[in-house]
């Protein structure tokens, strides 16, 4: 599946941007960012409301920062599908469960996004999101290794049967090319931002991620 990341779409034409691409993704993804955790800072439900209104497909918000849980009311109230909180913003196992129960409170399809350097050493969650770029802004250059997370889901699945049902995503850095080595690492999803966005042809550049890559 593809999810188009709106952080490289225009904001100030957001209806149109969604339009542009609507039919042909699987998804939408938000990033949200708070400064802290990452460098960039924005936060803005009119995006999230703005997308809704315009689409019936799942919309999945990535939450690049610290307290995400301090958004969860508002995000479930927009309709959210998912929404995707940084392992490393856990200090420890009371925080994750914390994390967990602050989900449940409010029904959240909660995901957990790794960065490149991160190790999955539990599944707090069936949807783990592989970073591969380090969070914060679109257009980086794809960071391969990550991959190895995504190919070792068989033994992860093994050794923690709850994520058995697991949905894996690869955010950053993807296009045509990368998203062939996401999908054959054993990737669900691939989100692609400035790849769709940046492209002449946006449905053209869709198209050539779900070839997975033949050109
Ligand atoms: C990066 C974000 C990504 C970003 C991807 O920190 O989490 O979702 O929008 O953008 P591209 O596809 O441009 O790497
Ligand atoms: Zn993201």
């Amino acid at each position: 599946m593809i999810y188009a990341s709106l952080l490289a779409a225009d904001k100030n034409n957001l209806e149109k941007e969604i339009d542009s691409v609507e039919p042909f993704v699987d998804g939408f993804h938000i990033d949200f960012m708070d400064g802290l955790f990452v460098p960039e800072n924005y936060y803005d439900i009119s995006v999230v409301k703005k997308t809704w209104l315009r689409t019936r497909k799942p919309i999945e918000v990535h939450l690049m920062m610290h307290n995400p849980e301090q958004h969860f009311e508002e995000l479930v109230n927009e309709g959210v599908e998912r929404v995707i909180v940084h392992y490393e913003i856990m200090r420890n196992a009371i925080e994750r469960i914390q994390m967990m129960e602050e989900a449940g409170k409010y029904g959240i399809n909660l995901g957990i996004a790794y960065n490149p350097e991160t190790h999955i050493t539990e599944a707090l969650t069936d949807y783990m999101q592989i970073m591969t770029v380090n969070p914060g802004k679109g257009g980086q250059r794809f960071i391969e290794e990550p991959l190895g997370k995504i190919s070792s889901r068989r033994y992860i699945e093994k050794m923690f049967p709850s994520a058995r049902k697991a949905i894996f995503s690869a955010d950053g850095g993807i296009n045509a090319k990368t998203a062939k080595a996401a999908f054959a690492a054993g990737a669900d999803i691939v989100v692609a931002g400035s790849y769709i966005f940046k492209a002449k042809d946006r449905v053209r550049a869709i198209g050539r991620m779900r070839n997975t890559g033949k050109r």
